[in-house]
């Protein structure tokens, strides 16, 4: 009985005597964690470094040699919003500066993982959810942070968001959320209205939109500038080239509130593999028969003609999506040209349909045909 009853005070002092050293420990730990700058070990033969950093930056990694790396913090960062990878709008940093991760070597042989710790409460306040924190890294280019689904991961359990199976760290990252009620991918609806509207945010950055189909636009602009598409159906097969027919009944139509302003943009039309089957294309495959061809918004019996026809990519299963890159502007009314079917070694290359203005180039091409 006497033993029993002395048990909770001597647990007591034990929960004290744990509490004082927690905390002791905490504080020696923070004083021991690097900071901005300072050269951090990296162990090698594959063993685990595990890195927390003052600002609660972590890095895990391990390495097949030894290395050391430095963080450095980057006060004015490219904005947030101009976001690649992923889709959806607005984007929002939810830190005032970005990391700059230089391991003193070059490392692609690592296997590394980056988290970042956020807070549930701010995050509230800005009305972003947990779900749409990401780690992006700055893009090559420096245009635009980069957001790759596949490898982000939010542990809610530990306050963070990271990036995993990275073989690298050297970079620069940001910690970003997305002020969307639906998280994951978000995709825009064809037709007009406030929610129908893609909002481009004028400045160096570039942003991305796409569209229920997968009809994706990269865009760079100046000035901030508001998009709509739509779906119209019927197309006149007067309104075609020679020798092609429009893959789909309809047409994309895609106004913006600039017509007029040069912009840099990229498309990537998608097609339905499907229907170009239906056409019994003889064994040709899309990239031999398949053109995107363009003509102005308000056009009503003119001509469709290929749109930067020597740089379109048709970019192949798993994709199906013909990338046009060079767009200058987007405003008008685009739809997919097939070639006609031709026996297997005669397919028109999807190039060789040019405007009027390119005939010599055409005549060249036939050559080779
Ligand atoms: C903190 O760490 C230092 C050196 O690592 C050690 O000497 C000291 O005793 C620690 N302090 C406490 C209160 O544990
Ligand atoms: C790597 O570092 C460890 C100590 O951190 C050292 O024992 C080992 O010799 C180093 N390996 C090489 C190859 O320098
Ligand atoms: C990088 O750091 C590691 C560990 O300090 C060292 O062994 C290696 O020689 C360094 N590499 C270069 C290129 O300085
Ligand atoms: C950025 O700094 C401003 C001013 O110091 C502060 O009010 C704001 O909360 C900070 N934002 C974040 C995301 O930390
Ligand atoms: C996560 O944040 C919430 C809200 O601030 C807090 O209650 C919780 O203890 C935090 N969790 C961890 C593991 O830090
Ligand atoms: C564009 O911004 C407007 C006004 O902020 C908003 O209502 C709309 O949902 C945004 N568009 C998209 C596609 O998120
Ligand atoms: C696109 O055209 C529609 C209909 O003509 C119009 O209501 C809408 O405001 C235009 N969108 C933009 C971004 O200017
Ligand atoms: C946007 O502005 C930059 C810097 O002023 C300029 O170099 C560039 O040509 C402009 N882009 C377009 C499409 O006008
Ligand atoms: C299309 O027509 C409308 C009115 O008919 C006009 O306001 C608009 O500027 C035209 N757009 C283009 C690109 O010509």
């Amino acid at each position: 009985m006497s033993f029993a009853s002395r048990l909770p005070g001597a647990l007591t002092v034990l929960f004290y005597l744990q509490c004082f050293y927690n905390v002791v420990s905490a504080q020696n730990e923070t004083e021991i964690l690097p900071g901005f700058g300072d050269t951090v070990q990296i162990l090698g033969a594959m063993e685990r470094t595990d890195q927390d950093f003052k600002d609660g930056l972590a890095l895990d990694l391990f390495s097949p040699t030894n290395r050391t790396l430095i963080v450095k913090q980057n006060k004015s960062p490219l904005a947030a919003q101009f976001i690649t990878g992923t889709t959806g709008e607005p984007f929002v940093a939810l830190s005032n500066y970005s990391y700059i991760i230089q391991m003193n070597e070059t490392a692609n042989d690592l296997i590394a993982k980056i988290e970042i710790p956020y807070d549930p409460v701010q995050l509230n306040e800005i009305g972003v959810q947990e779900a749409n924190t990401y780690v992006a890294t700055l893009s090559s280019d420096k245009t635009s942070w980069v957001i790759n689904d596949a490898t982000r991961n939010v542990h809610r359990s530990e306050n963070n968001t990271r990036i995993i199976k990275m073989t690298s760290l050297d970079g620069e990252y940001l910690l970003v959320g997305r002020q969307t009620v639906d998280t994951s991918n978000i995709f825009v609806q064809y037709g007009q209205g406030a929610t129908r509207t893609v909002n481009m945010t004028g400045g160096i950055g570039t942003q991305e939109a796409e569209f229920v189909d997968g009809l994706r636009f990269s865009v760079q602009t100046n000035t901030s500038m508001t998009m709509n598409a739509d779906i119209k159906n019927g197309i006149n097969p007067g309104t075609l080239p020679a020798n092609t027919q429009s893959l789909n009944s309809f047409a994309w139509v895609v106004n913006t509130s600039a017509p007029f302003m040069k912009i840099n943009a990229q498309m990537l039309v998608p097609f339905n593999r499907n229907m170009l089957v239906a056409l019994k294309p003889a064994g040709s495959s899309p990239s031999t028969m398949l053109t995107v061809a363009k003509r102005p918004l308000n056009a009503t019996n003119g001509q469709f003609m290929p749109v930067n026809a020597g740089v379109q990519v048709v970019k192949e299963l798993p994709e199906d999506r013909i990338q046009i890159p060079e767009m200058t502007q987007l405003d008008g009314q685009y739809v997919i040209l097939v070639t006609n079917p031709k026996p297997v070694g005669q397919t028109l290359p999807a190039s060789s349909i040019v405007g009027p203005e390119k005939k010599k180039r055409a005549s060249h091409i036939v050559k080779y045909v």
